[in-house]
């Protein structure tokens, strides 16, 4: 199972220092899950220099290309580079606002892979999608985007994150991640073939009073937790639940 904390644009480099200090004395807690944080890249080094050596440190994007005049711009190997193993790719705010299409998290999954880097990708439904019951085709449709690295065999990690649950409190419903987490394992293994699984996390509002049922969800292999990683207890909580449900 994998606890995977996205910061954001949140914290400064103390407020982060402080959050894994107070991580890094529960760690021997979990050693059946990783746990996986995402800081804002300019820290990427510091958390890593005082993260516990079995937490993973992952970047929140990456640039598409791996080098060059890209200005303001990080590449997978830069990442690498400061010890992320893992990076988040198309992630919604960054589909929204930064208007990541397809063919750019394609770009971007594939550097990052060059890289060494492990996938955490994102996919979701917006509420007007789900309103209208088009929420398969559209992660049907985002899945397909990375066709050629599923078919090339690099197993990406999966994240579901609803668009309409991320940091607004509302989640998904116990049977609605299910039949999704479900759906996302059918679409992947009919374009890999069974072999490989990808791990399906699932994200939305995930908190410590509602992440023991999510994750005893089957089909449900960890979390990509947002506003609720910002604050050591809660995020040791929910670790915790993770661990428990792992054993
Ligand atoms: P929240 O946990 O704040 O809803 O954010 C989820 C998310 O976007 C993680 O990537």
């Amino acid at each position: 199972m994998i606890i995977a904390a996205n910061w954001k644009m949140n914290l400064g480099q103390a407020e982060g220092a402080i959050l894994i200090q107070g991580l890094n004395m529960h760690a021997d807690r979990w050693s059946d899950i990783s746990i996986v944080i995402c800081p804002p890249a300019p820290y990427l080094l510091a958390m890593r220099d005082i993260a516990h050596s079995e937490f993973h440190i992952g970047g929140q994007t990456c640039h598409g290309k791996l080098f060059g005049a890209h200005t303001g711009h990080v590449s997978a190997a830069m990442l690498a580079d400061c010890g992320a193993d893992y990076v988040i790719i198309g992630h919604s705010e960054r589909r929204q606002s930064d208007g990541e299409s397809g063919s750019v998290l394609l770009e971007q999954a594939k550097c990052a892979i060059d890289a060494g880097l492990r996938i955490i990708y994102c996919v979701g439904e917006t509420l007007e999608d789900r309103q209208a019951g088009r929420e398969s085709e559209v992660v049907s449709g985002q899945l397909a985007d990375i066709q050629d690295l599923l078919n090339s065999g690099d197993v990406p990690v999966i994240a579901y994150e609803p668009v309409w649950a991320i940091g607004t409190g509302q989640v998904a419903s116990v049977p609605d991640i299910e039949a999704m987490h479900n759906f996302i394992k059918s679409e992947t293994s009919r374009i890999m073939g069974a072999s490989d699984m990808p791990q399906i996390l699932y994200g939305g509002s995930v908190k410590p009073d509602n992440a023991e049922a999510i994750l005893s969800i089957r089909s449900v292999d960890g979390a990509l937790i947002g506003g609720a990683s910002l604050d050591a207890d809660g995020f040791a909580t929910i670790c915790d639940y993770a661990q428990k449900v792992s054993r």
